[in-house]
């Protein structure tokens, strides 16, 4: 099958387009044949050598995708041949940077009809690490208000609407380009992060979001009330040390699941959640769409259409 792979760790440069062997179904694993896959943050990380020892080369990174389901591994009784599912890789499997993949059948759910497979693709892993943040993890209630950093990015902007839907007064930081992006998403308070800093204009917080990660992750307590709570997703495994002995400092556990998935497919079916801008590649195009994510100031998602 074709794929987007990498041989060594390095720059966007080093991702390839070409031949890698077929995946086989394994008991309790479907195969299958991708229609489009997402860029996400990690993944320039992953091809950088800056996140984890990888098992071998070449590696095909890629965490969610949108396909058809080709064939089904011993035991896999909820799907068959044909089904059109979306899913979303364990934090140990990668691969779908490609035009087949095998996985666990619980890591998959069946794809709403109304949504593309771009738009499933670009909204599994953003979508379930929104989800289990905001609603798991920081366990946010209405009439509460949010701090999301770095709104204009993909779990962000997700972010923003599932708390906007949660009844949560919404408060997040951008840069000038992007502001009128993430009112759209429902924002009640935009910062432009490079006009005005954030924690002389908020106080008072029940909650923070963080995604950028650095010293915007460390200045974040600073909007906390006393016992506020804050969960970062941009820091690495760790959480920020906090210099606040009346706040807590969390990192979501981001569970790979068909619960999380189907859920996201109920909150974007009903409107509750849109999905974001998508910049559509193809897959020979994978070290373009890197060096786009490497700049940290994408707006929304890139989708590979793989086929
Ligand atoms: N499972 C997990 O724990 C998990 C899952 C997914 C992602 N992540 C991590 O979460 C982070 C975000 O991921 P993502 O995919 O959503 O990223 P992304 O889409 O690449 O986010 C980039 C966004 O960050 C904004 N930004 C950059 N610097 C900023 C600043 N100083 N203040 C406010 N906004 C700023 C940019 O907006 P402007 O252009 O307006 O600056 C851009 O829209 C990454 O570090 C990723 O590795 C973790």
């Amino acid at each position: 099958m074709k794929a987007a792979y990498f041989m060594q760790h390095g720059g966007p440069e080093v991702m390839r387009y070409g031949d890698v062997p077929d995946p086989v179904a394994g008991a309790g694993e479907v195969l299958v044949d991708i229609h489009a896959a997402s860029v996400n943050g990690a993944d320039w990380k992953v091809r950088a050598g800056s996140y984890r020892k990888l098992p071998c080369f070449p590696y095909v990174p890629g965490r969610d995708f949108s396909g058809v389901i080709g064939s089904v591994g011993a035991g896999v009784e909820d799907f068959k041949p044909g089904d059109p599912v979306f899913g979303v890789c364990e934090v140990t499997q990668e691969g779908a940077y490609a035009e087949k993949i095998a996985i666990k059948s619980e890591l998959v759910a069946r794809k709403p009809q109304g949504l593309s497979h771009e738009a499933c693709a670009a909204v599994a892993l953003i979508g379930l690490t929104a989800l289990v943040s905001i609603e798991d993890t920081l366990a946010l209630k209405p009439g509460e208000t949010i701090l999301i950093q770095g709104g204009a990015g993909g779990v962000a902007g997700f972010a923003i609407q599932v708390a906007k839907h949660i009844g949560a007064r919404v408060v997040t930081t951008t840069s000038a380009a992007n502001v009128d992006y993430v009112r759209a998403l429902g924002a009640d308070q935009v910062i432009d992060y490079n006009a005005q800093d954030f924690t002389r204009i908020v106080s008072g917080c029940d909650a923070v979001f963080e995604t950028v990660g650095g010293e915007v992750a460390q200045r974040s307590f600073a909007v906390l009330r006393p016992g506020g709570r804050a969960a970062f997703i941009a820091s690495g495994n760790a959480v920020p040390v906090s210099p606040r002995a009346d706040v807590t400092a969390l990192r979501p556990n981001v569970a790979r699941d068909r619960p999380h998935l189907e859920r996201i497919a109920y909150l974007v079916e009903r409107g509750a959640v849109r999905v974001p801008e998508m910049k559509l590649y193809p897959l020979s195009q994978a070290a373009a769409a890197h060096a786009l994510s490497q700049g940290r100031h994408l707006r929304g998602k890139l989708v590979f259409q793989v086929r």
